[in-house]
């Protein structure tokens, strides 16, 4: 285990729920939560029913809450039937809230642009009558791979309103990457942008889908639509491309939502897994609906005058339930923002904070991470510059919070008033899992604290039993959930053995290992699995060694993390070559040339930081790479293994050498 989290187990500190957090709030104590628990616990299906039955306007009720029949392929509210994008919109046209501010959007140069629930619903039923009008429907598929905007949630509101499933593609993925999505999903339609302004500077996206076109296998796409963002160059295909105005130009702005039954597939969204192949994670209408409109009222204690913004892009899961669906469900006025944190300095996050009078803000700890070294570098952009006083519920997500970046985020940004909801879930869990209520949890500094009700967490070796308290094992989720999984996109036997092996006794399989102290509360101690996890973006090791070993200079590599102070975890790769072992200029020239390769093959998020170069790479006498060597050998710390059984031990000393 890394240090950073051993030392999170001898945290002790204690935050209690500030009295003003827990006025009014709704879930405003422990017994309030304690007792909703014991509801789920006793009569799991009334439960579900009630929360199923209060939150969400169906078309058609359902009759069944849970099927267990075909598990772990479970069916939730099955013969029910609901449109999302009404749940999110007319729900709140409907219910007086029609003026009131949806998405205050927050463009890279400042520009800001406010849209109210009815201009919302227009404008994406605008869209809706577009698509249908090009012939799209229930049960069609849609990439979308666009920059954040209000035409992101746009698009994928108007997906949804007509039943047709989208696949959002995050836009600082490779052409490679989109291509490999639009086949695999089997994509009819495209929805993209120009291109995309990130601090300061234009990103290309069309000419990417242009690419990926070019590498065949997207003849199904009958479609591309073209958001004009900024007017940038781009080939065009008369016939398949059109631009987003021109689609919605003169369409009226009702439409009337099609009713889907509650497992119809809302979104698929692609995540690393232990092979190199990123898994289509397909999430159901209904139960995902209910829980990310559930957790915004529960962790964020939703009130009417909030503003809320979450920093992810809704090219992650966390931009789908906590920007496209969840608040919206909620009736929030909320914050979407195109650039980065440190443009045009680094304290462009507290500036929003303070202009937009933000209440909620939910972001990841790289972002902290990465602002604490800012604001220490250039302290006028540090938080105390600035009037975060309409703060009052602070968020993490992603990847675990060290103590140290919790305390300043307590500190120096909540002003510590602010309780930290520090979230974990996953892409598979559809929405938070195990997180502190603002009103109701004691925090400790790098926990995620205790399980949501109806969320039957727990921590398990390797025959599914429990263990004891204060060791550690596998996380698992011992019941179905509303909003988990449904299944792999086109996979079902990789759904059924990544995260149900028999020998687990039918639980869900997390993929991370955790541990409980004496309050019960769960501390995450990182992935069991080959992914990583680099500035709270997911990435298979396996996908990264793929992408090098395509490349022809390439003949063998191994992809380990290392912890690294600011992202998390960084990428270490380990090379062979097929020509000799380079050094010196060549081997820096090499290594620039891989990393190119890399960002081009993925994206740039996955560009190793650190290449090392072998002759070979150490193996065991079976021929497995030996990773867990690897690992020390990233670290840069000392070698105790045996490692007798390495045919040539020179190459440790190698491979220890940064480029
Ligand atoms: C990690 C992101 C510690 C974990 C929502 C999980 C966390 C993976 C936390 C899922 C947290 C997420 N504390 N670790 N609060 N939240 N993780 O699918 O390893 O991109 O399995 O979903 O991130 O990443 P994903």
């Amino acid at each position: 285990m890394p240090n950073a989290i051993e030392s999170v187990l001898v945290e002790n500190r204690v935050f209690p729920p500030p009295p003003a957090a827990s006025a009014g709030a709704a879930i405003g104590s422990m017994d309030a939560y304690k007792k909703l628990c014991l509801e789920a616990e006793q009569d799991f299906d009334g439960f579900w029913r009630r929360q199923a039955n209060e939150n969400l306007v169906w078309s058609k009720p359902f009759s069944q809450v849970l099927d267990e029949s075909n598990a772990p392929f479970y069916r939730w509210f099955g013969d029910g039937e609901l449109n999302v994008s009404a749940n999110c919109l007319d729900k709140h046209v409907q219910g007086g809230n029609a003026d009131k501010v949806a998405i205050i959007f927050e463009a890279d140069d400042g520009k800001v642009d406010k849209i109210t629930y009815r201009e919302l619903l227009g404008r994406v039923c605008q869209l809706a009558n577009g698509l249908k009008k090009l012939g799209y429907k229930k049960g069609d598929r849609a990439i979308i791979y666009m920059p954040m905007s209000i035409e992101a949630v746009v698009v994928m509101q108007a997906c949804v309103r007509l039943g047709v499933t989208h696949s959002v593609v995050f836009g600082g993925f490779s052409a490679k990457s989109l291509q490999e999505r639009i086949v695999d999903v089997g994509a009819t339609l495209v929805v993209t942008a120009d291109e995309q302004v990130r601090g300061g500077k234009t990103i290309p996206l069309k000419p990417a889908v242009e690419e990926a076109f070019a590498m065949g296998g997207c003849d199904a796409v009958r479609q591309v639509i073209v958001y004009r963002r900024t007017g940038g160059k781009t080939a065009w295909v008369e016939g398949r491309d059109l631009w987003l105005h021109d689609v919605v130009a003169g369409q009226s702005e009702q439409c009337d939502p099609v009713p889907v039954e509650a497992e119809h597939p809302l979104f698929i969204l692609y995540t690393s897994g232990s092979t190199g192949k990123p898994k289509g994670v397909q999430h159901a209408s209904a139960g995902y609906l209910l829980w990310s409109l559930l957790t915004v009222k529960w962790t964020f204690d939703a009130r009417p005058d909030d503003v809320y913004w979450c920093t992810a892009d809704v090219g992650w899961i966390t931009g789908h339930s906590y920007i496209a669906y969840g608040p919206l469900a909620a009736g929030l006025t909320q914050v979407v923002f195109e650039g980065v944190p440190t443009y045009p300095n680094a304290g462009r996050f507290w500036d929003m904070i303070a202009r937009h009078k933000v209440t909620t803000f939910y972001t990841a700890p790289t972002a902290i991470r990465s602002l604490i070294k800012a604001s220490a570098a250039a302290p006028d952009t540090a938080p105390d510059r600035y009037d975060l006083s309409s703060l009052r519920i602070l968020g993490s997500v992603g990847e675990p919070i060290n103590p140290e970046a919790w305390m300043w985020y307590h500190k120096t940004v909540g002003g510590e008033r602010c309780p930290i909801v520090d979230t974990w879930w996953q892409t598979e869990t559809g929405g938070h899992m195990i997180t502190p209520l603002p009103g109701a949890t004691p925090t400790k500094p790098g926990s995620c604290t205790l399980p949501l009700p109806g969320i039957a967490a727990a921590i398990v070796d390797e025959t599914g039993a429990d263990v004891d308290q204060g060791n550690g094992g596998f996380l698992v989720i011992k019941k179905p959930w509303p909003a988990m999984i449904r299944n792999i996109w086109g996979d079902p036997e990789r759904f059924k053995k990544s995260y149900f092996p028999p020998e687990l006794r039918g639980y869900y399989l997390a993929g991370d290992g955790a541990q409980r102290d004496a309050d019960g509360y769960f501390w995450i101690m990182g992935r069991i699995d080959d992914v990583l996890n680099v500035s709270g973006h997911r990435l298979g090791t396996m996908e990264v060694e793929s992408a090098l070993v395509s490349h022809p200079l390439v003949a063998e590599a191994a992809v380990v993390g290392r912890p690294d102070d600011t992202t998390g975890e960084a990428v270490v790769a380990f090379v062979v070559l097929k020509g000799a072992r380079p050094e010196g200029d060549e081997a820096a020239a090499v290594a620039k040339q891989l990393r190119d390769w890399v960002a081009k093959e993925i994206g740039p998020i996955a560009k190793p930081k650190d290449i090392r170069f072998g002759e070979n790479l150490p193996k065991t006498r079976s021929g497995k790479i030996m990773r867990r060597l690897l690992r020390v050998v990233a670290k840069g710390e000392e070698v105790t293994q045996d490692v007798s059984t390495l045919e040539n031990p020179q190459i440790l000393d190698q491979l220890s050498k940064s480029v």
